[in-house]
């Protein structure tokens, strides 16, 4: 097969950036060479050394080649349901998304929208995300077989939920259970795809579908866990009152053995001293969802508090909650939301949270998040003057700290130059770019 060079400016991390000037955090290459093979990165370094005598050269230069971005924390089937107008999280799940996750049941649905919602990951620089499907199994079929046509490591699973929505979206312990088991067999490590056994929260399941889904990550530790944590009062509230033996929102999923390095608990916002401690000792990933916390007003995720504590933490979209699939957006929005907790989040901390650290959040960063021989060549390219207005500020930029704060505070999918997918173009061969 051949081998591909892509020219340009190289910047991947090798673990968090602790302060702008932390350049031992991350490698940094004014003219490099990524050398990809067979879908993974060959070799990495200054281009005036590389082998180049056989290999295609792409040039990018002046662009930064960065690994693609990682999206913790999504559903995939409220793709069409971004931007509707609603109070807070229980109202928007009654009014809109429940409506929408409904419409998963028709044939031929979830094919069309898993289309365009990869076409628009791409588009935005994302090259793997963990999402929720809606309840029925053929969601997270079509979710998978898209993925697999386009050669892209994603996570993702049937939402299991039998109580407290609608009957067209409710299964029940037994049927969660069973179509999970199914799912899993179907899906679980056939070509880059990999399961995550979704309670949707504890509201949406009764404790005899909390049991099934103990039984279920008994019975699959090779399967990631995710479910919502503490986002907005009135859920933690109602939470309390339908698990009253346990003793506050955490300890009703540490009650049925759901938490673990493998668990990914989106927002995880409005958490007391003990919570901190059992996401800390159970290495339980707590999901920053900072536009879609914003939008329905849930309330702001504290950073410091949790790692400080030792909590492990990513960052993610959460679409349709969530009011973009750009995670530039995601780490702009993030970052006004710990200006407002007195947090400053540096540029180079984002954009390793976005990549490696949403890789080690999954255990993945073997695999993804960073660029190195043997890693999975998926890359994006980023252009810091994609924009007139964003030219104009570029200009005046004489750091890569100041470039990556750019790209972040006024970049969108259009900052997306090119994205590479197991070393193949993916987004300038979309049709109708
Ligand atoms: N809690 C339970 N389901 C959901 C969902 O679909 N979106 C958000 N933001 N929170 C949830
Ligand atoms: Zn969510």
């Amino acid at each position: 097969m051949t081998r591909t060079i892509l020219r340009g400016r190289v910047l991947s991390f090798l673990r968090t950036p602790r302060a702008v000037g932390d350049v031992e955090s991350y490698l940094y290459l004014e003219d490099g060479a990524v050398s990809m093979k067979d879908g993974l990165v060959e070799a990495v370094g200054d281009f005036a050394a590389a082998e180049t005598a056989g290999a295609v050269i792409i040039d990018h230069r002046p662009n930064l080649i960065m690994p693609g971005f990682i999206d913790l924390h999504l559903h995939y089937v409220q793709s069409q349901i971004m931007a509707a107008y609603a109070g807070s999280l229980l109202e928007w799940l009654n009014t809109y998304t429940f409506i929408e996750e409904q419409k998963f049941a028709q044939q031929g649905h979830a094919d069309a929208v898993a289309v365009d919602f990869y076409d628009a990951l791409i588009r935005h620089g994302t090259t793997t995300a963990v999402a929720y499907c809606s309840s029925h199994p053929r969601s997270v079929d079509a979710f998978f077989a898209e993925a697999q046509r386009r050669n892209m490591l994603m996570i993702g699973g049937k939402v299991l939920m039998d109580r407290n929505a609608p009957e067209g979206l409710c299964d029940t312990a037994q049927s969660g259970y069973d179509d999970t088991k199914a799912l899993i067999a179907r899906w679980h490590g056939r070509g880059r795809a990999l399961y995550a056994i979704s309670p949707r929260f504890a509201i949406t399941s009764s404790p005899e579908q909390m049991e099934m889904a103990r039984t279920l990550v008994q019975e699959h530790p090779e399967c990631y866990l995710q479910t919502h944590l503490s986002e907005n009062d009135a859920e933690i509230s109602l939470s309390m009152e339908l698990y009253p033996g346990s003793p506050d929102y955490t300890g009703i999923y540490e009650d049925y053995g759901l938490l673990g390095p493998k668990t990914l608990l989106g927002h995880s916002i409005h958490l007391n001293h003990r919570e901190t401690g059992v996401l800390a000792e159970t290495g339980s990933v707590a999901v920053f969802c900072p536009t879609s916390n914003l939008f329905l007003g849930s309330g702001l995720f504290d950073r410091e508090r949790l790692t400080n504590n030792g909590v492990r933490v990513g960052i993610a979209t959460d679409i349709g909650g969530g009011t973009s699939l750009s995670m530039l957006r995601t780490l702009d929005e993030g970052y006004k939301v710990l200006q407002l907790r007195g947090q400053r989040l540096n540029p180079l901390a984002s954009f390793y949270m976005a990549t490696r650290g949403n890789a080690e959040a999954l255990g993945l960063a073997d695999t993804i998040g960073s660029i190195a021989p043997g890693r999975a060549a998926d890359l994006i390219v980023l252009d810091a003057g994609a924009t007139p207005t964003m030219r104009m500020r570029h200009a005046t930029i004489t750091t890569l700290a100041e470039e990556l704060f750019l790209l972040q505070t006024m970049g969108d999918d259009r900052s997306i130059a090119e994205v590479y997918v197991a070393g193949a173009r993916a987004k300038s061969t979309l049709v109708g770019l």
